[in-house]
């Protein structure tokens, strides 16, 4: 083969990969089988990994041999396979594990099946696929619920290491978070800040969860639950109030209406942070941009400008005060104007 034809072919596989969704599946699968925490301590047989995961050893050995073909996992003998660097990644205990975050949740990938009218229309195709918005349906079903907190728990170890880098949250005395899921984020908040007190806001299914994440970080007595909805109202006079990863799953409209609510609950001093990936202009490989497509396709909502952003405080008597960058997504300061 010709130099040319070698490098036509890399770009044939390169395009491929990211064209198909074999390759995610399979990585999100295996991912969630934990086999990456089985291969911890050294290489393993396959049929061994099987029986510690349930899974069937030829169709495991087949999915294996696809990863260990783009370098993650490695074949070392016939059927013996080893973590890489890159595999590391998915093992639990790793700092920056992404294992919790890819969780294969079947009602975002039938949304996906239908990204096209997203593209057409700038709107959710979850709504168009499932009948309904991706909160409400959430709520229907209890099981997919629970495996979506727990991708919202893998993702905040991050946030956090990132965050406690980039702001002083010494200053505060209190904070709500709102939306703040099962509290993974406020438990390691609260348990940095001794002197901090915390309330977790979120749907009331969803904040069930919370009691078990406070009390294993210790930080239960310091912490009020509150389930509701932020379109009606949240609980007031808190320093702060947090909003992580909240208002770009939202089109304008319903972004206004949170931030009405939330500002009429904030005192004077209060200030608002929001953490969340914004819009990135031009050619850079920013994760905000891949996520800013999921959130057009399960809620309508966008990652936005700082102009957009301040226009929206503007109109909710807020003004965006600064925007603090972190090595994950930066947080964006606003107060009462
Ligand atoms: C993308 S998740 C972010 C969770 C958490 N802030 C984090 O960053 O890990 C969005 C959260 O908004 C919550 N949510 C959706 N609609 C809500 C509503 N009307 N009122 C309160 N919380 C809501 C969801 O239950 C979910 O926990």
């Amino acid at each position: 083969m010709t130099a040319m034809e070698t490098s036509l072919l890399d770009d044939v596989h390169y395009v491929s990969d990211l064209g198909d969704f074999i390759v995610p599946a399979t990585l999100r699968v295996v991912s969630d089988l934990r086999i990456a925490d089985h291969l911890r301590d050294g290489p393993r047989k396959v049929t061994e990994l099987a029986e510690l995961t349930g899974a069937h050893p030829r169709a495991l050995l087949r999915a294996l041999r696809v990863l260990a073909a783009r370098g993650i996992f490695r074949e070392t003998d016939p059927e013996n396979f080893e973590l890489t660097r890159r595999a590391q990644l998915l093992r639990g205990d790793h700092p920056f594990s992404l294992r919790d975050g890819l969780t294969l949740l079947s009602c975002d990938v039938e949304a996906f099946a239908r990204f096209d009218h997203s593209v057409r229309t700038n709107e959710a195709s979850f709504d168009h696929v499932h009948g309904e918005g991706y909160w409400e349906w959430m709520s229907r079903h209890p099981d997919e619920s629970a495996r979506f907190d727990a991708t919202q728990q893998g993702a905040t170890r991050l946030e956090l290491r990132a965050s406690f880098a980039a702001y002083d949250w010494s200053e505060l005395g209190s904070i709500a978070d709102i939306g703040g899921g099962n509290g993974a984020f406020l438990a390691g908040l609260l348990s940095r800040y001794r002197s901090l007190k915390g309330c977790l806001f979120d749907l009331p299914h969803v904040v069930e969860g919370a009691p078990r994440i406070l009390d294993k970080a210790g930080v239960t007595e310091r912490c009020e639950i509150r389930g509701g909805s932020f379109f009606e109202a949240v609980p007031a006079g808190y320093d702060a109030y947090l909003m992580k990863r909240i208002l770009y799953s939202w089109p304008d409209d319903k972004v206004r209406a949170v931030l009405r609510t939330v500002r009429a609950a904030m005192r004077e001093d209060s200030r608002m942070l929001l953490i969340e990936p914004m819009e990135t202009p031009g050619n850079a490989r920013e994760p905000g941009k891949v996520y800013d497509l999921l959130m057009l396709a399960l809620g309508g909502g966008s990652a936005r400008s700082e102009d957009h952003l301040a226009a929206l405080f503007d109109e909710a008597g807020l003004r965006l005060e600064r925007v603090v960058p972190t090595l994950m997504y930066p947080i964006v300061e606003a107060r009462p104007r």
